[in-house]
Order: structure tokens, then sequence, then C-alpha cells
């Protein structure tokens, strides 16, 4: 079956044809970046206006890529939440007038888990072995900071989220207070290779360095406000010299990076995770790549980083995701609702191996993908 994805939570617009949930025939992402950039940010109504305009452009460009017209869609994929409502607004109104017009179901999918499936585009046998569970995933973003264990029964529980920054965020922050332009990550990302991480020791958040303890619930928790605040004060009033730059780059990176690594080797290890996926733009990073492999993989323990092209946003893993919710029955919604905020309870995720009562669906398919 061919879904078409449609992705507009953000400041990307983007459509992808995927067939029967792996096989990505067209992935097309319109940024808005260069827009943005002035603003040192996403403006939610501007992106609203962009999206209004790239739509229909990125729609046709991924049915022509994909060889295909809306009569041969199975569905239409639509983000619905979490994100900017303005941006979403308008990509459930296109999805809702495409699929209306062309007889096809709807259906709303989840940004943040579909993230998740994101990683797991290229990997379908993960999804089919229940041994790979549970599962851990570090969803790293610019609106998310969030660890999710999923079990082989396609159960979930948020093990950890951030109080307040999300990681993304922490590094699009960092590179408006050091006027580096936007977005953060890719430039610090670039920057912080010139330099000595070990130069300016910043804060690890919750982390409970020097004798402080953190509180019990706030173990897996993330917080990246007072880092931020630290490089403030520690830039403030001062013009760096280019080598003192790197440094003080490549020293909040790795702030960022450290806690990463540990609240996610804690959750691994506790939850006794086989699988443990990094997914999300700040999974782009090189230097969490580097640190999350050193760490996290190994000892029975496969580490699974997304390919940096279903890191950012992207439609491919929307109606990746879709397709495993038809598979299991969902209902399709056409008047599907958009909504701002991550829910504390995710439900179950479709993709795990023994979703329906214990069985594993994939054998009842008889192994198709
Ligand atoms: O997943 P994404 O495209 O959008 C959201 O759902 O938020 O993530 C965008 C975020 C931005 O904050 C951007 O700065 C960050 O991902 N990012 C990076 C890198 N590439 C993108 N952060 C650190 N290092 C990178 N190389
Ligand atoms: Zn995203």
């Amino acid at each position: 079956m061919k879904i078409l994805g449609i992705e507009t939570s953000c400041d990307e617009t983007a459509a992808a044809v995927v067939e029967d949930g792996t096989r990505v025939l067209s992935s097309v992402i319109s940024s808005q970046i260069a827009k943005h950039a002035l603003f040192g940010g996403v403006v939610p109504e501007l992106a609203a206006r962009e999206h209004l305009a790239a739509i229909d452009p990125v729609v046709s460009a991924a049915l022509a890529e994909g060889g295909c017209t809306v009569a041969d869609l199975g569905a239409v994929a639509v983000t619905h939440s979490p994100g900017l409502v303005p941006a979403l607004l308008v990509g459930t109104a296109y999805a809702k007038g495409l699929a209306a017009t062309g007889g096809v179901p709807l259906l709303g999918v989840n940004h943040f888990l579909a993230h998740v499936y994101g990683a797991l585009l290229e990997r379908p046998d993960v999804c089919r072995e229940p041994a790979r569970f549970p599962l851990l995933a570090v969803v790293v973003s610019g609106g998310h900071t969030a660890l999710l264990l999923i079990r082989a029964d396609g159960t979930t529980a948020l093990v950890g989220r951030t109080l307040d920054d999300a990681a993304g965020e922490a590094f699009d922050k960092a590179a408006k207070i050091l006027d580096l332009g936007y977005p953060g990550g890719p430039l610090i990302d670039r920057i912080a290779q010139r330099g000595d991480p070990g130069r300016v020791r910043f804060p690890r958040g919750l982390v409970g360095g020097s004798g402080r303890a953190v509180r019990a619930e706030d173990h897996l928790n993330f917080s990246f406000s007072g880092l931020k605040t630290a490089l403030y004060y520690h830039v403030r009033d001062r013009v760096l010299a280019d080598a003192e730059l790197a440094d003080v780059v490549a020293s909040y990176q790795a702030a960022i990076v450290d806690v990463l690594v540990l609240k996610s080797r804690w959750a691994a290890e506790e939850s006794g995770a086989a699988t443990v996926v990094l997914c999300g733009g700040v999974a782009c990073n090189s230097a969490l790549r580097r640190a999350m492999a050193e760490h996290l993989g190994g000892g029975g323990r496969e580490l699974i980083v997304a390919p940096p092209r279903y890191c950012t946003d992207n439609a491919a893993m929307v109606a990746g995701l879709a397709w495993h919710e038809l598979r299991l029955g969902a209902a399709p919604d056409p008047d599907v609702i958009v909504g701002a905020r991550l829910p504390e309870d995710l439900g179950r995720v479709p993709f795990a191996p023994q979703y329906a009562s214990g069985t594993n669906v994939w054998s009842s398919l008889g192994g198709r993908t």
C-alpha cells in the first residue's frame, strides 16, 4: 500500500510517498530556514504562510517523483501534533481536502513517534523481533528532548523529558547569543570541531554534580535553560577571538552531549533496553553520534542512529508510521484535530512486534513488508 505523508509541524514543508511502511518512493522537503534566519528562530505565523505557499508544489513533486497519483494511494497521513498550531493547521487542512476529493482515507500521525519510526525506516527487522525490545528511543530535536521506552507489546513509558528547553533549542539559542545564525545546531557542530571541549566547564543540568542531589523524579529528566544562562554570562560584554569562540562553543556542545549520553545510558541500563534509537534533528550532531556510539552500543545492546535525512523533519517517517497504524486496523479520521503539546501518555506504538495481544503480527502477515 502506498501512503502519502504530509509534514508541516515546524519550518519544513515535506511530503513523501512510502510503500508498505519501508519503501521510500519519494521524499521532498522544502525548508523555510532562510526566512526564519532573519529572526533568529521560527516565527509560527510566518511558518504557516510559508507552508501555504509550498504545500501544493511539494505534494505534487512527491507524487510525481513517487510515480503515482492520488488514485494510487491507500491513504493520506498527516502530522497532527505536537508542533506549532498555525503550521499544523496548514498541513492538516490541505490533507483533508486532498483525501476528501480523492476519496482516500486520512490518518493523523504523532510527530514525536514519527521521529522514532524515522530511525527504523531502513531497519524493519527490528520491528519484527521481540528480542530487540525493550527499545529506548532518545528523541532530541528542536521541539523535544525525551527518553521513551517502548516494550515488545507496543506499550510505552516516557521515562525522561526536558523540564524547559529542548536540546535543539539549547543549540539554537546559544547561536543567537553568540550571533552565529540560525539554526544553531549545524553551525555549532561545525565550529566546535576546531575547539577544546574542556576549556570552559559549563553546568550539566540535573546531573547532581558537586554533592548536589537531584530529586528522584528528575533522575532521567533534562534541563538546558541554566546552561544557556551560563553561556550568556560567560560571553556578556565580550568580543571573542576566533580561537576562544571555538573553545566556548565546543565546551557548550560538550555540556549538552554529556548529559544526553549519561542519561540515555542510565535509562538503557535501568530498563534493560536491547536497542537504543537516537533520532530527531539533534541526532545529526557529530559529537553526539560519536559519544553515543562509544557509550551506548555494545554489550548485547544495539545502537541505531537515524540516517541524517530521517533525523530532521521529513514526511517519509510520517507515511511509514501511518502504514503500521493502518496495518493494525486504525480507523481513518477525516476530522484530524491538531495539538501543540506532547501528551504524557503516548499510548501504544504500532510498529512493535507483539502489539496484538502478545502475538507477533508480522507472522500473521506472512512476513510481508
Ligand atoms: O527534528 P527537527 O528538524 O525539528 C523539530 O522537530 O524540532 O530538529 C531541528 C533541530 C534544530 O534545533 C537544529 O538546530 C537541530 O535540530 N540540529 C542540530 C544539528 N542539525 C540540526 N543540532 C546539533 N547539531 C547538528 N548537527
Ligand atoms: Zn521534528
